[in-house]
């Protein structure tokens, strides 16, 4: 076998071997096979897709060129929760301790921000102290004492993803939904816990815009994880409007803190409930669990023994007093009375990450102080100079050019407005 005869086989769309693909992913773990050939490949396979049983071989291959952590002697259930990425994204922070207080064991491998899309390690970060540099075994031994552990992605986890994922970006192939699986699904594996909830972000503040597109990868999602042992729920999520009231790091982690004591009137912490519900079922646990746990202070409780256990200086942090805070807060006032027809998720994600709280390169430092709070939400009336954004600025000129680009994404309308559902569909 040689990369050659894959190359052509790919070209001209001839079912590849398991054989083939291992190959293919060992060579891009260890370098023996060079990047003008993979991204050939890349191109080859962007253009005359997998097929489901190559995608479940791809992604099998993947997760095999690193290690595999072991999870199977923690306590079950087991579940590991994943978003594909949007914008004011911080259902994690609430939705880990809060299934641990259920009795679910979850050990969570998750990425930095990129972009418009929020990493949840960069909005932890941002308790006072808190470090996310567990390795995978650390982290197991986390679990297994108090029910969760966070960490960022290993180098050894599913290295071949590492490096077919940073081609797939400079080539135009990352929007291939055989390869989004393959790569998705790799790490899953390789993270160790059976089954996975996947929240499958759709609108203009995620990859998959339309309802059609996030089906499309929902399916395959749950497809070829039956085919290589993964159990999959994925959920489809609203992503046209930002999530909640906050984007940006510390703001989004006072938001989730809000939610975890309990105060379960926003829209956020319904879509919380909604989630933590699914993966519970997931679980074989009873779904109304949830509730209970917000309610009686269990899941605030774990949350304070996860960040303690992590690092974080709980007198510093005084529940969320103190988090890190920007020095210019600017409302920003509606432009004229209506009903809100869109919150553009794009425009508020671009605002955020010029203010600071995300990255445009993969090296850039981010702010955890700065953001946006989204102070309404389609369907809410609004009064002509009554506040509809509060920008958290590092200085004036920020906060002022952050003001202008927000009220290019908000539409009203003269006529009442429908709210927008946050689950849109569970395929
Ligand atoms: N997230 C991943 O991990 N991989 C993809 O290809 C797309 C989103």
């Amino acid at each position: 076998m040689n990369i050659l005869e894959i190359l052509a086989k790919r070209r001209d769309g001839e079912v590849h071997q398991t054989e083939e693909l291992r190959f293919l992913a060992r060579g891009a773990a260890t370098g023996e096979i060079p990047d003008y050939q993979l991204a050939a490949w890349l191109m080859a396979a962007y253009l005359r897709p997998l097929s489901l049983p190559e995608t479940a071989a791809l992604t099998l291959a993947l997760a095999d060129s690193g290690r595999r952590i072991d999870l199977s002697d923690l306590p079950e259930p087991l579940l590991d929760k994943h978003s594909t990425g949007g914008v004011g994204d911080k259902t994690s922070l609430v939705l880990l301790p809060l299934l641990a207080s259920c009795g679910v064991t979850i050990v969570k491998l998750s990425g930095r921000g990129l972009g418009i899309t929020g990493g949840t390690l960069d909005k932890i970060e941002s308790v006072p102290g808190l470090r996310t540099d567990l390795t995978p075994d650390q982290a197991k031994e986390q679990a297994r004492k108090i029910g969760l552990a966070l960490c960022g992605q290993s180098p050894d986890l599913a290295p071949a993803d590492g490096v077919l994922y940073a081609l797939r970006d400079v080539t135009a192939t990352v929007g291939s939904v055989p390869l989004i699986v393959s790569s998705i699904l790799s790490k899953k594996l390789a993270g160790g816990s059976p089954r996975v909830l996947l929240d499958v972000k759709c609108g203009s503040g995620a990859f998959r815009h339309s309802l059609q597109e996030a089906t499309e990868l929902a399916v395959a999602l749950r497809a070829v994880g039956a085919e290589v042992g993964l159990e999959v729920r994925p959920v489809i999520t609203d992503m046209d409007q930002p999530l909640g009231r906050t984007v940006g790091n510390a703001l989004e982690v006072r938001e989730a803190l809000e939610v975890l004591r309990g105060e379960l009137d926003s829209r956020f912490a319904r879509f919380c409930l909604e989630l933590a519900a699914r993966a519970l079922a997931l679980c074989g646990l009873d779904a109304a669990l949830a509730e209970r746990a917000l309610r009686s202070g269990s899941a605030l409780e774990r949350a304070l023994v996860w960040l303690e256990a992590q690092g974080a200086d709980l007198r510093r942090f005084d529940e969320g007093r103190g988090l890190p805070a920007a020095p210019v807060v600017r409302e920003v006032p509606a432009p004229a009375s209506g009903w809100v027809r869109r919150v553009d998720a794009r425009t508020v994600g671009n605002v955020a990450m010029r203010l600071g709280a995300g990255r445009l390169h993969k090296s850039d430092r981010i702010d955890p102080r700065v953001g946006v709070e989204v102070l309404v939400a389609v369907g809410s009336r609004v009064e002509r100079s009554h506040p509809v954004f509060r920008v958290h600025a590092a200085s004036e000129p920020d906060a002022v050019s952050a003001q202008e680009s927000l009220l290019r994404g908000l539409e009203l309308s003269e006529t009442p407005t429908e709210p927008r559902p946050t689950v849109l569909l569970e395929p």
